[in-house]
């Protein structure tokens, strides 16, 4: 009885002196089970805030920092014991031989900023946990056993600066780890292969080494089915020819001169090598020879002839007429009511609209006045056949939301692709372009119109169709005066290019979902991130992963928002220029929820695009009406006859 109220004074003093009472019972349940070196003697008589490696604040009411390095520790670290301590903030158990996978109470430690676990033998998965300590600033897990993939969760650390993963078995591809403030980063000597994503390649080349399957960023390109991660998009170009503005600078005037004179250069080029496999093949058919003109037509550089090569209008039209039907245009779908041959496109007066992903596009202004645009693809992979199989099914599918291919043309060295011209630009030019000059910014309602448009435009290309797009991003969506005439372009490309590897190359970064770094394919699903993030970009005027124009680091768009969001700054989040409208604020933030839905980690949890657009419907209760916009599609061919208002040059209207 004495000895019970003796301990009982004793408990209360100890509390009145500060003592962290169930601190000291999670770490003294920790040391009893794990074997340790003698010299970590913790004593009862004495306060846990003095034991060997504890540090308590400043009221000696908690323990904040733990650090046992080089202690003995031997073993799994037992649960139920250092996850207790919740208000630490260090936690340092290197260089002992702790194994075991951490346990995933550590997920309590909710304050914890430093985390240092290296030389060790914990092996397994990832720790789970990790992810959730979002307060994590340092993380060191360097030299243990861990095996498996880097978790792309990493991402929700944003406050990270350290990540430390150097000398273990992690495996698979490197995620794209975009967290801002990253400074330190080595996944030196794990066995990591594919591409080391673009956020990453800032990084040196020590910090990859020892990975012999990794390549890409600051290691040897990736050749040939991991090419390196394309460079980040081009922004749209800031030429003064986008803007509002009447008056041309002189700048401006010289630009144009500049890109009509290349544009007219790679036109006589392509002139000269069309006369040039004309000639040959006369010139084969006078000796019987039964090569297909493909195979005869060379280099341009390679010919001696070039220059005796006149490009008058009779060497054009025998060329065409000596092809026959092996090289022509051809109008696929419904050809959108087009009459022209190669002909007239060549000797169409042209400009560049942009180089991007597939190749580069020009606006061709045919002599009767038609325009269309004219995308150069580079580096088609498939056979003539295949090419052409793809195109035409492609070019079946007509819908008002959708940029039909209305022709194709295919010899051994060109490909070409032609569109409608849209003068409206795209969606990228005039979200983006020129922002805060005194342009009219895109409204709420337009806003909202065409993220319907294109989300109706992905529904069809996702069930009738049955076709994945693979490249959505601003720059693919070009506006109509009509916004709910929006059309997407680039659609079902990939399957042209080749090997499997080239379409994460060319899905944009900061659209692409984070699966498809890994299995290199574009899906319906993946399209639904993409779809995601376009949303995510409407809603908060910010391009993904091109903030580095500005000289920042580029952000990952989506979890951007999850972090501002879950920091309930919701507001935040918004674009300034939407601020200016009334009761919006529920429809925006509806529509954020369901991107939020559309760029879930995890596939199978992202809704289908019909489910997309019909919440999208709801939101506005039925305001934008239900129909489809297919009228924009006939209305589009004579579309770029009128002049821009205003009298001002066309907008950008291609892939950047
Ligand atoms: C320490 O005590 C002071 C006043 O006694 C209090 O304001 C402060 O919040 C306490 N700090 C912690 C970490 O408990
Ligand atoms: C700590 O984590 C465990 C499991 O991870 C959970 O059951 C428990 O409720 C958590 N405790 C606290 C105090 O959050
Ligand atoms: C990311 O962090 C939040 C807490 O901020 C957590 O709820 C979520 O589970 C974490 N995600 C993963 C994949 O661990
Ligand atoms: C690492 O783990 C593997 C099994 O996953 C085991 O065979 C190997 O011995 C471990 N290496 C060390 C150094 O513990
Ligand atoms: C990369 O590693 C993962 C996991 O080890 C494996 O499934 C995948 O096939 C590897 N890819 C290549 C191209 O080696
Ligand atoms: C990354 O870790 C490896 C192995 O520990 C080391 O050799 C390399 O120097 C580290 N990289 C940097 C940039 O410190």
């Amino acid at each position: 009885m004495a000895f019970r109220r003796f301990l009982l004074l004793l408990f209360f003093f100890i509390s009145a002196a500060g003592e962290p009472t169930s601190d000291r019972a999670a770490l003294l349940a920790f040391l009893s089970q794990t074997p340790h070196s003698p010299r970590i003697q913790w004593k009862a008589s004495a306060s846990a805030c003095d034991w060997v490696g504890v540090s308590c604040d400043a009221n000696r009411t908690a323990v904040v920092a733990l650090r046992l390095p080089a202690a003995g520790l031997i073993g799994p670290i037992p649960p139920g014991t250092l996850g207790r301590l919740s208000s630490l903030r260090i936690l340092s158990l290197r260089s002992n031989r702790l194994s075991g996978s951490p346990p995933q109470d550590l997920s309590n430690l909710t304050v914890l900023h430093s985390l240092y676990l290296q030389n060790n033998l914990f092996s397994g998965a990832f720790p789970p946990a990790i992810p959730k300590l979002t307060r994590l600033t340092r993380l060191d897990l360097s030299a243990n056993n861990f095996s498996s993939e880097i978790p792309f969760a990493v991402n929700n650390l944003t406050r990270l600066t350290g990540l430390f993963l150097q000398q273990n078995r992690f495996s698979g591809s490197l995620p794209s780890v975009g967290i801002p403030g990253l400074t330190s980063f080595n996944v030196s000597y794990n066995d990591l292969n594919g591409s080391i994503p673009a956020t990453l390649a800032k990084f040196p080349a020590s910090d990859f080494v020892g990975n012999l399957q990794l390549c890409g960023g600051p290691l040897a390109p990736c050749a040939p089915f991991f090419p390196s991660p394309s460079p980040s998009p081009i922004p749209p170009p800031e030429s003064p020819t986008g803007k509002s503005s009447k008056n041309l600078s002189t700048k401006a005037i010289i630009g144009i001169a500049v890109a009509g004179g290349v544009v007219l250069l790679l036109l006589l080029l392509l002139l000269l090598f069309c006369c040039l496999s004309a000639r040959r093949k006369q010139s084969q058919r006078a000796k019987g020879g039964t090569k297909p003109v493909e195979a005869a037509a060379g280099p341009i550089g390679r010919s001696a002839d070039v220059g005796t090569t006149s490009s008058s209008k009779e060497d054009i039209a025998a060329a065409t007429a000596s092809q026959g039907d092996k090289n022509r245009l051809v109008f696929v779908g419904s050809g959108g009511g087009y009459s022209f041959d190669l002909e007239d496109l060549l000797r169409a007066s042209a400009e560049v609209l942009g180089k991007g992903s597939v190749g580069t596009s020009y606006k061709a202004v045919l002599e009767e006045g038609t325009t269309v645009v004219v995308k150069r693809l580079k580096d088609v992979a498939v056979s003539k056949r295949d090419f052409e199989l793809n195109i035409e099914a492609l070019g079946k599918i007509e819908h008002g939301n959708l940029l039909a291919i209305r022709a194709y043309y295919y010899s051994k060295d060109e490909k070409l692709l032609v569109f409608d011209y849209l003068a409206a630009g795209s969606l990228s030019s005039n979200l983006h372009g020129s922002r805060g000059s005194g342009r009219t910014p895109l409204d709420w309602d337009n806003r909202m119109r065409i993220a319907l448009a294109a989300g109706r435009g992905l529904a069809h290309l996702h069930g009738p169709a049955r076709v994945v797009h693979g490249n959505i991003k601003a720059s693919n969506v070009l506006l109509r005066p009509d916004p709910d005439a929006a059309a997407l372009s680039d659609y079902g490309l990939a399957p042209i290019f080749g090997p499997s590897g080239s379409t994460v190359s060319r899905a944009a970064v900061g659209y692409r979902a984070p699966e498809v770094v890994e299995t290199r394919r574009a899906t319906f699903k993946s399209d639904v991130y993409s779809f995601g993030v376009l949303l995510l970009e409407l809603l908060t005027g910010k391009a993904p992963n091109q903030a580095s124009i500005a000289g920042e680091e580029g952000v990952d768009l989506p979890r951007w928002v999850q972090s501002v969001v879950r920091e309930e700054w919701t507001a935040e989040v918004f674009d300034v220029e939407l601020m200016r409208y009334a009761n919006i604020e529920e429809e925006m933030v509806q529509l954020l929820q369901i991107a939020m839905a559309c760029v879930a980690l995890v596939p199978d949890s992202r809704p289908d695009m019909a489910e997309v657009v019909r919440m999208m419907e709801d939101i506005a209760g039925g305001r934008l009406g239900t129909s489809e916009g297919d009228d924009g599609l006939r209305a589009s061919s004579d579309e770029p006859s009128k002049p821009a208002s205003g009298g001002r040059s066309p907008r950008v209207a291609s892939t950047p």
